[in-house]
């Protein structure tokens, strides 16, 4: 994977984050947006997850990834992805369906904000692994500094 152009994980930063606009095709009868390994996201899907019935005013996320690359969509309504790299913090707002974030590994995430109904999908290059999981904010600040 040549994501990060050789950037070791542990130095990425937010602005390693983008917003990836995926193919539409729209006509009278609605919308339909693709993605394909390799062509729309810079990864291979292994694994594909969504958050729904978020009750009003959680907070979901709160840890990091060592090795997974995720493009997180609003797949339907919206919601904010907090992401924190362990000096900067970015927001980004998510509401269309035709938007991915693409968030690589190394960075804190915070999902807030999310609005009624919502449903927020990842796409995951790996597979759930409970290792790849840094759940507290002192360890990961140690990890970035490592
Ligand atoms: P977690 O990733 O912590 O959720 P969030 O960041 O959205 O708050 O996962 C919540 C629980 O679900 C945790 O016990 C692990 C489990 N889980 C799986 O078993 N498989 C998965 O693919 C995911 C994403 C979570």
């Amino acid at each position: 994977m040549n994501i990060l152009d050789g950037k070791k994980i542990i130095s990425t930063t937010v602005y390693d984050c983008t917003l990836i606009e995926l193919p539409k095709v729209h006509n009278r009868a609605g919308s339909i947006t693709i993605v394909e390994n390799l062509t729309a996201i810079p990864f291979e899907v292994q694994r594909v997850y969504y958050l729904y019935d978020i009750p009003n005013g959680s907070t979901r996320g709160g840890h990091a990834h060592i090795d997974l690359f995720q493009l997180i969509v609003a797949a339907s309504g919206s919601f904010e992805v907090v992401l924190d790299d362990g000096k900067l913090k970015r927001t980004f707002f998510l509401n269309r369906p035709d938007y991915g974030l693409l968030v690589p590994p190394g960075l804190w995430r915070e999902l807030v904000n999310f609005s009624s109904g919502s449903i927020l999908m990842v796409l995951a290059s790996l597979k759930y692994d409970e290792k790849d999981y840094i759940r507290l904010y002192d360890d990961f600040l140690e990890f970035k500094q490592s």
